[in-house]
């Protein structure tokens, strides 16, 4: 949702910048630009399109200032056009600014600055910050010139309703860069004789691992020798510096065509990592150090309400599942987008969860804050370190399954699917479930990494179904109890990257609707389970070959369907049954990746989309 990346140092800021910008570009890809302070002026590149189109550009340029801004946007406000695109420039020229987030009293604030003479290029919300900044800078005294740029922004952004993370830099100041967050993501990198801000830790770790997690409402004043942090009513701010654990490479794509492929062959080790150190000593439980609740503040509670948004939203009917089948608690699952609107009525001793791989998704943020609010503890499964979402959270459990930055959710999803199995023992463990039958459930967890490389192992095979099936533009994904969010899950998937029409249902709604959508031309990707229900989902695929829809079966070894009933069979290593939902997945994951390229689609950066959703 737009990314930001600023330097001040003693280096050429452009290609640090540009690098930076490659990382983030998960975050929005519909224009790209920077500002570079060289001569006594500004150098300033804007284009519609990717940061390679900006690369290009700049390329011909001499960009030797060692002070700049640069932005890759996810329109809100205001077309995909050049004029659009940030960084955006106050009229009177003195200020540049870059943003992410949504200004709501933009008109009031134009309007003002209209009758000031201010005047104004684009249609976006954020040149009237840059005005308005520029307003205020022309307002301060001359004479405390070390203050007046800080001074100007602070002042400016008292009077600013919405969200914001911003980086502003004046052509009057040159070694130096302000930037502040209020409900958008804003780190700062600390370096050597250098210091960076940006939206995330991937576009800094070239640089430093030393970073600062801004809050909200924090300001920063940058030279390349220092920095100062308050806040906007000029309290100080004592910095905490953490180090950042990612590696570089961890961010490169290497020699995988896609992030998305290599993320999706990443899932062992990302699910390794989720286990580690997580188990009891006795074998039979799990350990979550980061929950900072005790077994007896566990028994108090008599519901659990978990909140997500997107594939988040998926593993929290993962959990539901879970942990009402294993801990015989109840579970209340809702869009975090609508609970934070909902007002609904919470059992008095609920246990609040979010599940967000970024940690900054705006509605899951929003409604962990409505949960605080009423006095709810909120607990938070996140990937990203330090994300906001972690850090205002009551407690939490990390997923540590590494930058995940193909913009459909792979690792992380499985991660979290791991986690919900791992916390649905912890809590069945202090319920009824047997020592015996939680030493059998570690030991299925333990196995998931290796049954996951089987899993991928048959990526060949569903490469070439894929491609068989490419053709088709509607699908349905059908599954039951646990198996169901993996068939939203994979419809999910195939939507999002290769444009096709996609439903998840559970497989006996079908017959409730769906099925007028079957015909040949409309196939269904079923989600086969063990135990009772094999015989139910089977039936469902009968009705679906008697009106000739194509069927993919997705099968535990093990299982023999009806000769000729499906079309393709791709086996999943059995399993125990708390894993069932994270093998199945693997193969719909890669199924939708290869229909995507074999459509010559962008996978990695789908239309519309963007990773992190920091704005309503
Ligand atoms: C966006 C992404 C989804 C993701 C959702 C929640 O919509 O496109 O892939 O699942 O945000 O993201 P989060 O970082 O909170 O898990």
């Amino acid at each position: 949702m737009c990314g930001i990346v600023g330097y001040v140092g003693r280096q050429k800021a452009a290609s640090i910048m540009l690098e930076g910008l490659k990382r983030l570009e998960y975050r929005g890809y519909d224009s790209a630009g920077l500002a570079v302070l060289q001569d006594g002026d500004v150098a300033l590149l804007r284009t519609t399109g990717r940061v390679a189109g900006l690369a290009k550009l700049a390329s011909g340029k001499k960009l030797t200032g060692t002070t700049g801004i640069s932005h890759t946007r996810w329109a809100t406000h205001g077309g995909v056009t050049e004029a659009n695109a940030h960084p955006h420039r106050s009229s009177d020229g003195r200020i540049l600014l870059v943003h992410n987030g949504v200004i709501e009293n933009y008109a009031a604030i134009k309007k003002f600055l209209l009758t000031k003479g201010y005047t104004f290029t684009s249609e976006t919300d954020t040149e009237v910050l840059a005005n308005l900044i520029a307003y205020h800078y022309a307002k301060e005294p001359a004479s405390a010139e070390t203050s007046r740029f800080l001074e100007a922004v602070r002042k400016t952004l008292l009077h600013v309703e919405g969200t914001y993370g911003i980086a502003v830099l004046s052509p009057a100041h040159p070694d130096e860069l302000v930037a502040a967050r209020k409900g958008s993501p804003l780190i700062l990198g600390v370096g050597d004789q250098e210091n960076l801000i940006a939206s995330d830790v991937s576009a800094l770790i070239s640089r430093t691992q030393n970073v600062v997690y801004l809050k909200d409402g924090e300001l920063v004043h940058l030279t390349p020798s220092g920095f100062t942090l308050s806040t906007l009513d000029l309290a100080d701010v004592h910095p905490v510096i953490d180090t950042v654990t990612w590696s570089v490479d961890e961010a490169e794509l290497g020699d995988h065509a896609h992030f998305m492929l290599k993320e999706i062959f990443e899932q062992p080790v990302a699910l390794e990592n989720a286990m580690r150190g997580r188990f009891a000593a006795d074998g039979s439980t799990a350990n979550f150090g980061g929950l900072n609740l005790s077994p007896a503040d566990f028994r108090q509670i008599d519901r659990f309400v978990f909140t997500s948004c997107g594939t988040g939203w998926h593993a929290c009917l993962v959990a539901e599942h879970l942990i009402e089948r294993y801990a015989r608690i109840p579970v209340e699952v809702d869009y975090a987008s609508e609970f934070r609107y909902r007002n609904a009525p919470l059992d008095r001793d609920a246990l609040f969860f979010v599940i967000s791989q970024s940690g900054e998704t705006i509605d899951t943020l929003a409604a962990l804050r409505e949960a605080k609010r009423k006095g709810y503890k909120c607990m938070a499964i996140c990937n990203v370190v330090g994300s906001t979402i972690a850090r205002e959270a009551d407690g939490g459990i990390y997923q540590h399954a590494g930058p995940e930055i193909g913009v459909a959710s792979t690792k992380a999803f499985t991660s979290q699917l791991l986690i919900a199995a791992m916390f649905a023992l912890y809590v069945a463990r202090m319920r009824d479930l047997s020592f015996a039958d939680g030493v059998q459930y570690v030991a299925g967890l333990k196995a998931v990494p290796g049954l996951a490389r089987r899993a991928l192992a048959q990526a060949p095979r569903i490469q070439e179904i894929a491609t068989r099936y490419a053709k088709y533009n509607d699908f349905l994904f059908l599954g039951r109890l646990d198996l169901f969010p993996i068939a939203l899950e994979g419809a999910l998937k195939l939507k999002e990257i290769s444009y096709i029409h996609a439903e998840g249902y559970p497989a006996a709604e079908m017959k409730h609707g769906p099925i007028a959508l079957i015909s040949d031309q409309c196939p269904s990707v079923f989600f086969v389970p063990k135990g009772e229900l094999f015989n139910k989902v089977v039936s469902s695929m009968q009705e679906i070959k008697a009106r000739k829809g194509p069927i993919i079966a997705i099968v535990p070894e093990g299982l023999e369907l009806p000769d000729g009933l499906a079309d393709e069979i791709i086996p999943i290593p059995d399993c125990h049954e708390a894993a069932l939902p994270i093998l199945a997945t693997i193969p719909v994951q890669l199924l939708s990746y290869y229909i995507a390229v074999a459509r010559g689609c962008d996978v990695d950066k789908p239309r519309n989309l963007a990773k992190s959703v920091t704005v309503e």
